[in-house]
């Protein structure tokens, strides 16, 4: 990697150019950096590097493909919060060590708000002002403007100088009016934001909300101008509770109250995505696609993953590799677990031998480019052919994944799911004569043996984030009902460890996962990882096929 000391135009007596030996004592910390390389200072230096480029042409800027389906997920969130002034962080670039940042990915809520997936928008903040009721943005009650920091001109030190945002080391990032063309939504410089979050903020004016958890710098400003203005976000929420009231008035108050919260606004962006739109759900169709053919690429190369002596890495990498090439890249650490490494739930270390007679659970999903990510998993014969025992397990979590989808439907509670898949856990287990109890008095709210060997849940909600949805309220989560457009996995698994002295010793060391992706439909539900088998002579038939 380039040596990320930028040339420093204007060093000072305690930033040299070369630190005098012994300098130590003499230099702050912060500038050391600079120790490491020559950087021109020159007027002359300064003339010719700002000089002479032909003008710049013109980003090729396209409206994001999200962009038109933003306009209502925007009304949806106004009209939760009338009157409140909403604030949604891209959030920062973040540093993975020294001076060396990750790869920017705007937080869920930002990109889900405003169709920013990959793009290059660090820093940049959605504001929903509040305006009066009905001439806002469709004809809701709040305007859209996003502070961003624009593109830096030639003849500014940022465009050569600047190692994180500078055009010279990390490229050209959008003007304002890129940022319009992009996402059709006005355009500010983020200079501008600490005046137009203050404004009209205070005891019976606007209320400022923001989403905690992007960007703490742009929460810092938050409180700082809530503490000018003499407000106070807890106490507000507080406030309800003074009076007296009778109980319905008092939840009407408390629930009023808690609407002018910075909880209340994470809850809402999390339940916003609950049910996908048209084009969301087109991403999740082009994630799950993408993450199939990495499957398959896996599959072609299990061979090499015996041969190596790390070989769960070259599972990893193979498909990493894959979803960086036809991706953003993967949507969470990739899990490539042989033997018993598989009943470790989230095995990311990754760096076991893959032998032929076991299995292999590969976890794994591509991010695409508009960060919606897919959750697939496929626990596979590592020789292409599953043992007897092998297979007794795998068509166990199998049967208990096919009864989770049979009641997968609209009108069904989300927690049905889970119960019908452990319904078919607890059966077989029972039948295999593993169970304590019976399997009656182990699916009880008093027993729950049956979790010892899954103690994960059946199904999550996914998309932009692979666990989607995460801060919404249990009533609409767990408790809530499934409606056409939610898209969830459903996941069974058995995990026998090794020391597992409560089973017979030929399950132990056998870890089996089946995860599939999961459309509710109008009438039913659409498994969208169909394209991927899953039943054990369908799996064997696939492998023999990619193996040739
Ligand atoms: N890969 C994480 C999960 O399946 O939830
Ligand atoms: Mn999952
Ligand atoms: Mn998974």
């Amino acid at each position: 990697m380039t040596d990320a000391t930028p040339v420093t135009p204007e060093p000072t007596s305690e930033t040299p150019d070369q630190a005098p030996e012994n300098a130590g004592a003499g230099q702050d910390l912060a500038s050391r950096g600079s120790n490491r390389s020559q950087r021109p200072d020159s007027d002359a230096f300064k003339a010719f590097i700002t000089s002479g480029w032909a003008p710049r042409a013109e980003l090729d800027v396209e409206p994001l493909p999200a962009a038109p389906y933003t306009v209502a997920r925007r009304a949806a969130l106004s009209a939760r919060f009338p009157g409140a002034r909403l604030v949604v962080p891209a959030g920062p670039l973040k540093t993975r060590s020294n001076d060396t940042d990750y790869r920017f990915r705007p937080h869920s809520a930002f990109a889900h708000l405003t169709g920013y997936g990959t793009d290059q928008v660090p820093d940049a903040v959605l504001v929903l002002h509040p305006v009066e009721p009905g001439t806002g943005d469709g004809g809701c009650d709040h305007h859209a403007v996003l502070y961003v920091r624009p593109l830096a001109a030639r003849d500014t030190e940022e465009f050569y100088a600047d190692s994180r945002y500078g055009e010279f080391w990390v490229g050209a990032r959008p003007s304002l009016d890129d940022v319009t063309t992009a996402t059709g939504v006005e355009a500010r410089h983020v200079d501008e934001l600490r005046d137009a979050l203050a404004k009209d903020v205070g005891p019976g004016g606007v209320t400022l909300l923001v989403v905690a958890g992007a960007d703490e710098a742009v929460e810092a400003l938050v409180e700082a101008i809530r503490a000018e203005a003499g407000v106070d976000e807890t106490e507000a929420a507080g406030s309800a509770q003074d009076q007296e009231l009778t109980d319905a008035e008092w939840l009407a108050r408390a629930e009023a109250a808690y609407r002018r919260t910075d909880a209340a606004l994470v809850e809402a962006v999390s339940e916003l995505r609950l049910v996908k739109d048209a084009h969301e759900v087109e991403q999740m169709r082009e994630a799950v696609a993408a993450t199939i053919a990495g499957f398959e690429e896996v599959v072609r190369n299990l061979g090499r993953a015996v041969e190596h002596r790390r070989g769960e890495r070259v599972i990893e990498t193979t498909f990493d590799a894959h979803a960086r090439l036809e991706g953003n890249t993967v949507g969470y650490e990739t899990i490539a677990a042989a033997g018993e490494h598989a009943t470790t739930l989230h095995w990311i270390r990754n760096d076991g031998v893959v032998r032929t007679g076991e299995l292999v659970l590969l976890d794994a999903g591509v991010e695409v480019d508009s960060l919606y990510t897919a959750d697939v998993t496929r626990t596979l014969p590592v020789d292409g052919e599953f043992t007897e025992v092998q297979r007794r397990v795998y068509q166990a979590v199998l049967d208990a994944a096919d009864a989770a989808f049979a009641v997968a439907v609209p009108g069904a509670r989300f927690r049905d799911v889970h119960a019908a898949a452990m319904e078919v856990i607890a059966a077989r287990l029972e039948e295999w004569g593993l169970l304590p109890v019976s399997a009656a008095e182990s699916l009880s709210a008093e027993g729950q043996q049956h979790r010892r060997w899954m103690v994960h849940g059946t199904s999550h909600h996914l998309g932009l984030d692979v666990h989607d949805c995460a801060q919404a309220r249990r009533e609409l989560y767990l408790d809530g009902v499934l409606e056409p457009g939610m898209v969830f996995t459903i996941e069974p698994g058995l995990y026998f460890k090794a020391d597992d002295l409560a089973v017979p010793e030929e399950y132990r060391g056998i870890g089996v996962r089946i995860e599939d992706d999961v459309l509710v439909t109008a009438d039913g539900n659409e498994n969208l990882s169909a394209a991927l088998p899953r039943r054990p002579e369908d799996v064997e038939a696939w492998m023999a096929r990619l193996r040739g």
